[in-house]
């Protein structure tokens, strides 16, 4: 086996993180999140929408924890420059999936402003699915801009940047199995 234990810090360009979220801790958190999906949409072939990049992995653990028949999407889109959201969205890869009458779950890596995920449901509702939900891994509650319910939270996180567990800084961190937090002293 190769070793898995992470350095508690990490340098990415200018930046330095500290370990924040364990693969341990996240993983539990994963599996509650992926029991009450399980529970709602058991009998409902419900549709997850994967929004790419930053949610590959956490998608990947959900979809396998709720262990229940589905079908799964993806979506690409760009709101993000570095460390900062420009609030404006631009559609990279698009949906082929009919939306009417399905029990939509869009997976998120992170809600930060809120602006991705507004665009992203006020299209998705459009369609009118059965039903349409959220499943995000972290939210930053103080950085949101936008009125947007969450069903499904894996952790309520600070406005500090993040990075790992598919997750990036300019591209770079994603491969981390644990989530690192900027330092900011
Ligand atoms: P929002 O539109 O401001 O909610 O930004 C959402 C997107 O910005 C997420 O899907 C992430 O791709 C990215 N993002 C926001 N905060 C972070 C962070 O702390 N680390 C890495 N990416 C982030
Ligand atoms: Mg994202």
């Amino acid at each position: 086996m190769l070793a898995v234990k992470q350095p508690p810090l990490i340098q990415i360009h200018d930046k330095t993180f500290r370990i924040f979220l364990t693969e341990a801790k996240i993983q539990v958190q994963v599996a509650k999140m992926a029991e009450k999906i399980q529970v709602r949409f058991k009998h409902k072939n419900p549709l997850f929408i994967v929004v790419l990049n930053g949610a590959f992995m956490f998608a990947s653990d959900l979809i396998k924890a709720a262990n229940i028949p589905c079908e799964i999407a993806f979506i690409r889109v760009a709101s993000y420059r570095g460390m900062e959201s420009s609030g404006d969205l631009k559609e990279l890869l698009g949906l082929q999936e009919e939306l009417n009458n399905r029990h939509v779950i869009v997976v998120e890596d992170i809600v930060d402003s809120g602006h991705t995920m507004a665009r992203l449901l006020e299209d998705f509702r459009v369609e009118q699915p059965a039903s349409l939900s959220v499943a995000a891994l972290l939210v930053k509650p103080e950085q949101m801009k936008t009125q947007i319910n969450i069903e499904y939270t894996g952790f309520e996180i600070s406005e500090l940047f993040v990075v790992g567990y598919g997750l990036d800084y300019d591209g770079q961190g994603r491969y981390l199995k644990d989530i690192y937090q900027l330092k900011d002293d």
